[in-house]
């Protein structure tokens, strides 16, 4: 990367359809250029929530003209972890997918395990896993879905540097990590790990190749990138809920003065 100028997309054009709140905020500009980089056919999303990271695989996807589907996976009732939330929840994801992404998402309101029947071995390009994040819970998602992902498909681990409570995304990916060549974790944002099924014929891209380069250097510099790129989005966003406020500060104060003129 020291002789590499990576100008990722999501600097240049993102701009969050779907705000909620979620600890997954810090990882949407990557989310995004990923999405937009690998331009998978088949997403696959277990522990979907508020949708706040699978909305952003989709709108990468339109914005892209990336012709594929997606599939969110999730219960809807809520798990240790995030405990129990009412049905609310579920419209809400609902009404933002058929307003916004209807014709590719679907929705599969069931538990991991009902769902693996409805997928082929070596079908899916991208896979994020963020179901209840327990040691064995990360471990038996993985174990049950990898045969899922295409050689050369990518898998997204949400929270593997969250040492809280039991949670042991952290330890698992860690053992993830002394197995496998192209993989690839960002410290931030409660961290994401990033995998590269070995085999098949995955795209070149920069990202990807910045992603898996093995060199510390590049890695420094990725995770830096990053970091910078979820406070700048943050950054933005408030600025904009200030602007209007003061255009109307504004507005008023020339109201009133031509008020008084008159
Ligand atoms: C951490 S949340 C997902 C967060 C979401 N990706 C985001 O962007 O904020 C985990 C979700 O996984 C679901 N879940 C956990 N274990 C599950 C299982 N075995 N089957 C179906 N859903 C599950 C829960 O209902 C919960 O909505």
């Amino acid at each position: 990367m020291t002789s590499t100028l990576y100008f990722p997309p999501s600097l240049q054009r993102f701009e969050p359809r779907r705000m909620v709140f979620s600890t997954w905020v810090d990882h949407l500009p990557f989310a995004y250029d990923l999405v937009t980089a690998i331009r998978p056919q088949v997403v696959v999303e277990l522990g979907v929530y508020n949708g706040l990271s699978f909305f952003t695989f989709c709108q990468a996807m339109v914005e892209n003209d990336i012709d594929g589907v997606a599939y969110a996976i999730d219960c809807w009732e809520g798990d240790e972890h995030t405990d129990a939330y009412d049905d609310s929840i579920f419209k809400d994801v609902q009404h933002h997918a058929r307003e916004h992404y209807r014709g590719f998402t679907y929705l599969l309101r069931m538990y991991f395990n009902e769902a693996l029947r409805h997928f082929e071995q070596d079908s899916i390009d991208l896979l994020h896993i963020d179901g209840l994040h327990t040691y064995e819970a990360v471990k038996e998602d993985f174990e049950n879905w990898y045969p899922k992902v295409t050689p050369g498909g990518i898998v997204l681990f949400h929270d593997v540097m969250a040492r809280i409570k039991d949670f042991g995304a952290w330890k698992f990916f860690a053992e993830l990590e002394q197995e496998h060549e192209e993989i690839f974790r960002f410290n931030h944002g409660f961290g994401l790990g990033v995998l590269r099924k070995p085999g098949g014929n995955p795209p070149h891209t920069e990202l990807t190749e910045l992603l898996f380069s093995r060199d510390p250097e590049t890695h420094k510099r990725l995770r830096q990138l990053y970091s910078h790129a979820a406070h700048f989005l943050e950054a933005r966003r408030q600025a904009k809920r200030f602007k209007p406020k003061d255009h109307a500060e504004a507005d008023k104060g020339g109201q009133g003065k031509q008020a008084g003129e008159g």
